[in-house]
């Protein structure tokens, strides 16, 4: 590992336009868990039955059991030591910006400031019919929108539904022009964050603590864990050796 996290350091020191894109092996190491890893949320759960937009409308009792346990998981989370890095390397000029498909918010929180979040944010609580934006205690609590009486949500993208045009545009704009791909803990399974690394002209690099296959257009793939990685690394890129 040590010898590829070295080409990824010259990669990063090396390139102009460096993109970031996570999932949710990103933040695992922040006790969230993922989901399609060993202990990944669906293993055991078919998304479609909770987390889409048909559960939603056909049985909004389990869809808000589910979100309101996952949002309970979230109390108290913070980002670990590689969102941190992650947000050092952006003040530095090194990268220039992160498309996530995570939705807890935990690159915004350790300060990255471009951040585009491609399938939503868990705690921006809205009403699904008019819009109307509640606090994450009103939906825990099951209240109905204040304005129109509609049933509040989490404000992710749910199976079924489209991605945010504008999160998607600025993320593809970036991705088109980068330089350095580097994606970082995802299974690469959902369409369409999973054309993101073909779309790029620049230098894809996959960071994964498993290897899943059919990840053989990666330029170099480095399997370890997101924070290991990504500490080892920032050490190679600011060490004072040529
Ligand atoms: P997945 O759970 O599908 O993939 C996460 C990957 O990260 C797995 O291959 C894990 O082995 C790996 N991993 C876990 N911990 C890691 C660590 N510490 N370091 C490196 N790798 C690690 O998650 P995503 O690809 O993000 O969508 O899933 C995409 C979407 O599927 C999610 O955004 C969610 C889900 O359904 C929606 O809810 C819309």
């Amino acid at each position: 590992m040590e010898k590829k996290v070295k080409e990824l350091a010259a990669l990063i020191k090396n390139s102009k336009h460096v993109v970031v894109l996570t999932g949710a092996g990103m933040d695992t190491e922040s006790n969230i868990p993922d989901f399609r890893g060993k202990e990944g949320w669906w293993k055991n759960i078919d998304p479609r039955t909770v987390a889409s937009i048909d559960t939603f409308r056909e049985n909004y009792s389990l869809f808000h059991e589910f979100y309101s346990m996952r949002l309970k998981m979230l109390e108290g989370i913070k980002p670990h030591e590689g969102h941190f890095i992650l947000a050092e390397l952006e003040s530095k000029g090194r990268i220039e910006s992160i498309a996530t498909q995570n939705v807890a918010g935990l690159h915004a929180l350790a300060g990255s400031r471009k951040v585009y979040e491609l399938h939503g944010n868990i705690r921006s609580i809205r009403c699904n019919s008019c819009n109307r934006e509640a606090k994450v205690k009103n939906f825990l609590n099951k209240e109905k929108c204040k304005s129109c009486g509609g049933h509040l949500r989490p404000g992710v993208v749910l199976f079924g539904e489209m991605l945010p045009t504008e999160a998607w545009d600025s993320a593809l704009n970036d991705i088109e022009r980068a330089d350095l791909l580097i994606v970082i803990g995802s299974s690469l399974e959902v369409y369409p964050v999973n054309q993101l690394p073909m779309l790029t002209k620049g230098k894809t690099v996959l960071i994964n603590n498993e290897d899943r296959g059919g990840t053989g257009m990666f330029d170099l793939k480095i399997i370890g864990k997101a924070r290991e990685v990504l500490d080892s690394c920032f050490r190679l890129i600011f060490s004072s050796t040529p």
